[in-house]
Order: C-alpha cells, then sequence, then structure tokens
C-alpha cells in the first residue's frame, strides 16, 4: 500500500471516530493477506469489531453513570444459600419484562440477605441491555430532593430522576423522613407511576412503611402506587456476612 494512501486510511479512520478499526487495521490486513480473505470478510470483520467494542463501552458507561456502590451479577448469586427467594421469579425478572411494563420490585428483608446484591444485579442486566439506570440510597435521595425543593429546584430535580428506565432506592426505612422529605419522596413516586421501574430495598415490612413516613396517609398514597404493578420478594433467613463471619471462626452471634 502507498504510503500516502495509507496516512490518508489511518486519518480518515480517526476522523470518522473509527477508533477500534483504525488500531487493529495493520495487523489484522496482515493476517488477512496471509489466509486469503476476501475484500468482504476483512470489511465485516473489522466492522464487526468496532461495534463489539462501542458496545462495550456503552455498556460500561452506563454501569459508571448508574454509580453502583459496588458491581454484582446474578450469577454471583448463592441461591442454595438463601432457599427463600424462588430462583425462577428472579431469573423471570432478570428478563427484564419488568422494565418494559414500568413495573416495580420491592425487596424486603433483615440486614445481609441479599437485597442491595439483588438489585445491583438487575439494575447491571438492564444497563447492559441498554437503559439507563440509577442506584441511590434513600437518605441520600431525600436530601437531594429537600435541597433542591429549598432551592426553587424540586420540579426540575424531579424530571431529573424520571429521565431513569430504572432508579434503585436503596435501604427504605433505615432512617425516617421528615414531613418534608415525605412530600418530595411522593412527588417523585407519582411522576415515576406507570412510566418506568423503580427497585426498592427495605429492611421494613409494608405494614411497617407508615414509620417510614411518620404519616400514614402518605405511606398508603405512596405504597398504594408502588404496588399496583409490583413484584414483592420477600427474603427470609440468615445475613450472608454472618455466613462469611463464621468461615474466618469469627463470632458466630451477634
Ligand atoms: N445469596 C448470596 N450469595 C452470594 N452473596 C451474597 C448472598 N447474599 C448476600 N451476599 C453478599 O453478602 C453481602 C451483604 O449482602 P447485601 O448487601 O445484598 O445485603 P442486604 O440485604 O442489602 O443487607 P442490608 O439490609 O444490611 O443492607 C454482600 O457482599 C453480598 O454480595
Ligand atoms: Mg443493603
Amino acid at each position: 500500500m502507498n504510503s500516502l494512501i495509507y496516512e490518508r486510511l489511518h486519518s480518515n479512520l480517526l476522523y470518522l471516530k473509527l477508533n477500534t478499526i483504525e488500531q487493529v487495521l495493520d495487523n489484522y490486513l496482515e493476517l488477512a493477506a496471509k489466509d486469503d480473505r476476501t475484500t468482504m470478510e476483512v470489511l465485516d470483520h473489522l466492522i464487526e469489531q468496532e461495534r463489539k467494542q462501542r458496545e462495550a463501552a456503552a455498556i460500561e458507561r452506563r454501569i459508571k453513570f448508574a454509580v453502583f456502590p459496588i458491581r454484582k451479577t446474578l450469577d454471583e448469586f448463592d441461591f442454595e444459600f438463601q432457599p427463600s427467594i424462588d430462583r425462577a421469579v428472579i431469573e423471570d425478572i432478570g428478563t427484564l419484562r419488568f422494565i418494559h411494563n414500568a413495573e416495580n420490585i420491592v425487596l424486603l428483608g433483615p440486614p445481609g440477605v441479599g437485597k442491595t446484591h439483588l438489585a445491583i444485579a438487575l439494575g447491571m442486566e438492564t444497563a447492559k441491555a441498554g437503559f439507563p439506570v440509577y442506584f441511590i440510597n434513600a437518605g441520600n435521595l431525600i436530601e437531594r430532593l429537600k435541597k433542591a425543593n429549598r432551592e426553587g429546584m424540586l420540579e426540575k430535580k424531579l424530571r431529573d430522576f424520571t429521565r431513569y428506565k430504572l432508579l434503585i432506592i436503596d435501604e427504605m426505612g433505615y432512617l425516617p423522613f421528615d414531613e418534608e422529605g415525605a412530600h418530595c419522596f411522593f412527588q417523585l413516586i407519582s411522576k415515576r407511576y406507570e412510566k418506568s421501574s423503580t427497585i426498592f430495598t427495605s429492611n421494613k415490612s409494608y405494614g411497617q412503611w407508615g414509620e417510614i413516613f411518620q404519616d400514614n396517609v402518605i405511606a398508603s398514597a405512596v405504597l398504594d402506587r408502588i404496588l399496583h404493578h409490583c413484584t414483592t420478594i420477600n427474603i427470609k433467613g440468615e445475613s450472608y456476612r454472618l455466613k462469611d463471619r463464621r468461615k474466618l471462626g469469627l463470632q458466630t452471634k451477634l
């Protein structure tokens, strides 16, 4: 190949942002010449590499943007350790039909039983499938909504939160919401209702959600909307953290 064409080809690939093709081109053309590959095969291979790389980068961007506190997958979840969870139900949720139908998932149970793990794993699946996801702790969410409310920016903040096809609200119930927080939270749930999915995790049963909101009227209005299209996973059993402690031969009881 003459050097002018070589230079132009590389510079055009960069101009068109076909960076992967630009990187693999020289090596691949050498291989292809040795193997007598057809032009069609060469083009197919190079374009396929570019596409795969872009898909992987887009998934990575969405996962980063979701700000998961840690990455967890469904494959890493030991269903045998937690027999109160029906594996088939989780796998069905993993098909992401719930995202298409704008349904919610609520994971309830005591500490350490895998609520956050499953919520993140389902969030990762959703990000991989191309949907925008956002993970937030309930306490942080309330603080951010209240701050926006005081700055007269609540509507904008609520609009920001409605952009996510999946919002994961972790740890509902560890800290109660004050009146302003409960009011902002209700507005968020109303805005997302029947439009996009939310996954909640909580150590409190629905009957105790009144305590979170410190107001039974708001609690039941929120629950009514969440539960209208919702799958509840009630997890019972031992903390996985305890199992890890036992393995290390540390304390067996808290
Ligand atoms: N069945 C499981 N298989 C594999 N890992 C698990 C399982 N259950 C929990 N874990 C792991 O145990 C740790 C605690 O789980 P997780 O954070 O999901 O608990 P949680 O139910 O959210 O508890 P908390 O209410 O305290 O937030 C995590 O590292 C998680 O990956
Ligand atoms: Mg948790």
